[in-house]
């Protein structure tokens, strides 16, 4: 049980303000906004409430730093990084208890994503001494190509709330790897574990400037003319399709480069010959990581007809024996949602669901008092015009919906404009690999309920956006390509 006293602490430790320049600093206009534990919704601390002109003064600084940055040598901008994977990791358990605090899910989820976080900042250490280029012969021989790579220039970085670290480390640390500067933009609801990993790496030697930090509660206000100004470069970021779609028009004027991570509506289909028990896991998994609160969350369950029942009892017996409460508590295992708002989107969908002819196996139900809690929930029986199949859910809500033949399981899985992952379970070699290439997804997990992996490319196509993070791919994301024509 951890400590009213220590739950102080960890908040009290973090910096609250921005960082512009290698300077802690307050808003221009002195404004603060309340970050709140959505176990309670209650204020936790407040944190600067940054403005445009705030912003402009973090790409200024951005892009004052970025020639000597682009000039450093990849092998000290790889130690900053390996220093700042080892300083997270040694403080695991303490960023673990500021990151359930601002953002709900339970310690031992925390946990896991710090360590995940900090995998990044060790993949890309490793890829900053591997940006390579190619030198060749003209077909004609008359002359040489060089081929070159060179860091974009100045980034903004915008992240989500649902993984309030490792979404940051995931563009931070290719960023700093391949020698790009930045503007980094927090979701308003879970600032401080961002805030917290940028003390990380100034205390990790990353030069002032390298890394900006803007909090701030309005952020179509705030981001627009950083969007908008030359010095910018590119812009990545993590959050719904609506406002992903916004932005890239917010950036096709100024053309930037643009890495959009965005929603996910994941079928998860089990054949007939799967691994019923290993089905059953990985469906808690995909589904109740973070609370369903992830963009590759199990958004549908499409389960071949004979063992639909056996599938649905299953799941719905494991998942009615979870323990819902604030995160911070012993044997917790679901936490609340990040509000009221998306209490609210989740309760109308399952109450449409069932309207419209669903059975609610377990849950199914908000949980009044305080903080925004929703029983882990199992709908079986979902008729196809439910709204839960087509839309994200965000939440822990499994429906499951039943198929036929092969096909019918590849069309439901397909009859989506989202495309980010699909998760099979199949113990039929051939048809694993006939389905793996049908679906219409950047990520497959056969059988297996989640690819999240700092060392493979993580992204989506169709609505799910473009671009990858992660893997070999992720680093190209801020790279430039040169090519010199050489006479001999
Ligand atoms: C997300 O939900 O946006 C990403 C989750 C992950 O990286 O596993």
């Amino acid at each position: 049980m951890i400590s009213a006293t220590e739950e102080h602490r960890v908040v009290e430790e973090v910096p609250k303000q921005l960082l512009i320049g290698g300077e802690w600093r307050d808003a221009g206009e002195g404004g603060w906004f309340e970050v709140e534990d959505p176990s309670t919704g209650e204020a936790l601390c407040e944190v600067a409430d940054g403005t445009a002109e705030d912003a402009l003064a973090a790409l200024g600084a951005a892009a004052e730093t970025q020639p000597e940055w682009a000039t450093h040598a990849p092998r000290e901008r790889g130690e900053i990084l390996r220093r700042a994977y080892e300083a997270l990791n040694d403080r695991a358990d303490e960023l673990a208890l500021l990151m359930t605090l601002e953002m709900g899910k339970p310690l031992a989820d925390s946990r896991a994503e710090v360590v995940y976080a900090a995998e990044f900042f060790r993949w890309f250490a490793e890829e900053a001494v591997r940006i390579d280029g190619r030198y060749t012969v003209s077909a004609d021989g008359t002359h040489r190509t060089l081929v070159i790579r060179q860091p974009v220039g100045p980034c903004l970085l915008i992240t989500p709330w649902n993984f309030p670290m490792a979404m940051g480390t995931r563009k931070i640390g290719p960023a700093i790897a391949a020698g790009c500067t930045m503007v980094m933009k927090p979701a308003r609801y879970t600032p401080l574990s961002m805030l917290a990993l940028a003390r990380i790496l100034e205390e990790a030697g990353l030069p002032p400037g390298v890394l900006n930090v803007l909090t701030t509660r309005s952020s179509g206000r705030t981001m627009a003319p950083i969007i908008e100004d030359r010095r910018c470069r590119k812009l990545s970021f993590t959050g719904s399709t609506e406002v992903g779609a916004k932005l890239m028009e917010q950036a096709s004027s100024n053309l930037l480069r643009l890495s959009m991570e965005l929603g996910g509506n994941a079928p998860f289909v089990v054949f007939e010959d799967a691994d019923l028990d290993a089905a059953v896991e990985g469906a808690l998994v995909a589904k109740l990581r973070n609370m369903g609160e992830s963009c590759v969350a199990a958004n549908r369950f499409h389960v071949a007809e004979p063992i639909a029942e056996e599938f649905a009892r299953r799941l719905a017996e494991r998942i009615g024996v979870l323990t819902v409460g604030r995160g911070t508590d012993d044997g917790v295992d679901v936490g609340p949602l990040v509000d009221e708002d998306q209490r609210a989107i989740v309760t109308d969908l399952v109450g449409d669901a069932v309207a419209k002819g669903a059975r609610c196996l377990v849950g199914g139900e908000r949980i009044d008092g305080p903080g925004y809690f929703y029983r882990p929930t199992v709908l079986d029986g979902v008729p196809p015009d439910a709204r839960l199949l087509k839309e994200e859910i965000f939440g822990p809500v499994a429906p499951i919906a039943t198929f036929g033949t092969e096909e019918e399981g590849i069309a439901a899985a397909n009859d989506t404009e989202y495309g980010l992952v699909a998760y099979v379970y199949t113990r039929d070699l051939s048809r694993a690999f006939r389905v793996i290439e049908a679906l219409e997804t950047g990520m497959v997990g056969l059988n297996r309920g989640i690819v999240s992996n700092p060392a493979a490319p993580f992204g989506g196509i169709k609505h799910s956006g473009f671009g990858r993070e992660g893997g070999v791919e992720g680093i190209v994301e801020y790279l430039e390509v040169k090519h010199v024509a050489m006479s001999p």
